[in-house]
């Protein structure tokens, strides 16, 4: 059987973090991996989460198996902080999952077990992982244009993609700071989905990876609960891997909301069965302390205080990298990256113009010009600025 493998190139950006760390330069940056870091290039352990694991580890809590839904006072809270108001919180069901990740197959299983013919709609560019997981599941994916016109969201576009979608169809919507373009939708645009869902009926899937690192923790989630409002039927998948620091615990969580309250308590039992023949149990352990993190009024304080600083550290960094490019230049597609949201955003530069910025100036970013935003500090933004338009005027990099 094996010898029927073919050799599967590394994953791009995998390969790319292998080249950093290959890089001698010392001045090289990496701008490339979906993480947080702190001013000094660290991915902290956010102290909330370290206070609650110093806690979990005095307690010798037995390793025996979880059940199969995961942490239940994790996903109490998790629904809570998702929907914010009981009359939202009544009408959902959420499972523990494994990671962000986990959310999307989740759901991606739930829809394929439901209704395998209908197609999902993901933007472009998105979320690499979104097509994957979707076609991992057996379903058809299309995508909508999703893109900047002078540092803009082309709305036009982006509905007129979106006008062969059918009833049952699903439209993956991120919750905010968009991954890879820091573009997020304003209030008119998610009031104009909403709409196209209910007279159509689409099923809207919302994916919230980064809420509390764009706007904060309220305003990241408005649009999320916006549509939980006004569409009877909402899909979401959290990840709290980015803003409580949790990747490496692999902590999210999977909500479902149907349209009367208590409806989604049939969503139980299929749920808890398509994780049972995947993996069983969610790990319980990142869950917990997240759990804590919510619970204890002191922790979810210090969490919250730790998040807006991560925030705010973001909003400098493209402050500063704004600054830099108008000084420069008056291109607004530059200029943007100090209006976008969250980690990401993408530079105009082609695969060659990104080869030759890692190449020539040490500063990684992906092949299609995606940058984390949280991977520099406000020092570098003269530098990067620099290396750009050198890049894109064809300069050599200074000898
Ligand atoms: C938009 C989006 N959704 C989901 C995920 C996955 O989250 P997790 O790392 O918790 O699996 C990510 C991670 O980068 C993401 O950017």
């Amino acid at each position: 059987m094996l010898n029927a493998i073919t050799p599967t190139p590394t994953d791009p950006l995998w390969a790319l973090t292998g080249r950093f760390k290959a890089d001698p330069r010392p001045e090289k940056l990496d701008l490339l991996i979906g993480v947080y870091r702190d001013e000094s290039g660290e991915t902290p352990v956010m102290e909330a989460v370290h206070q609650a694991e110093m806690h979990w580890a005095r307690g010798r809590v037995s390793k025996t198996y979880p059940p199969l839904a995961g942490h239940e006072t994790f996903n109490q809270l998790m629904s809570r902080q998702l929907l914010g108001t009981p009359a939202l919180i009544e009408r959902a069901v959420t499972q523990q999952t494994v990671g962000g990740t986990g959310a999307l197959r989740l759901l991606a299983d739930l829809i394929a077990h439901l209704r395998s013919d209908v197609t999902i709609w993901v933007s472009d560019p998105g979320y690499v992982n979104h097509e994957p997981i979707f076609r991992a599941a057996g379903l058809k994916v299309q995508k909508f244009p999703y893109r900047q016109v002078g540092g803009d969201l082309d709305v036009a576009a982006m509905l007129n993609g979106l006008e062969g979608a059918h009833q049952g169809d699903v439209l993956v919507l991120h919750a905010c700071c968009h991954n890879p373009s820091g573009i997020d939708m304003p209030p008119e645009l998610w009031s104009s989905l909403s709409g196209l869902c209910r007279k159509k009926g689409i099923v809207p899937l919302i994916d919230s990876a980064y809420h509390g690192l764009g706007d904060g923790l309220e305003a990241d989630l408005a649009g999320l609960r916006y549509m939980a409002e006004t569409v009877g039927e909402v899909l979401v998948a959290a990840s709290c891997s980015k803003n409580m620091g949790l990747y490496s615990e692999r902590v999210g969580c999977a909500t479902i909301l149907r349209e009367k309250p208590g409806a989604a308590d049939d969503v139980r039992g299929v749920l808890q069965g398509l994780a049972r023949r995947s993996y069983s149990m969610p790990p319980y352990h990142g869950a917990s302390l997240a759990a804590m993190v919510m619970e204890d009024e002191a922790l979810r304080e210090s969490w919250l205080l730790e998040l807006e600083e991560m925030r705010l550290r973001i909003v400098g960094n493209r402050r500063a990298l704004a600054e830099a490019f108008l000084n420069r230049t008056n291109r607004a597609d530059l200029i943007a990256v100090g209006k976008q949201k969250g980690m990401f955003s993408i530079l105009p530069l082609n695969t060659d113009q990104m080869m030759r910025l890692r190449e020539g100036f040490g500063i990684y970013g992906t092949d299609f010009g995606r940058i984390n935003i949280a991977g520099m500090s406000s020092s570098d933004a003269d530098r990067v600025a620099d290396a750009v338009l050198a890049v894109m005027s064809n300069m050599e990099p200074p000898g």
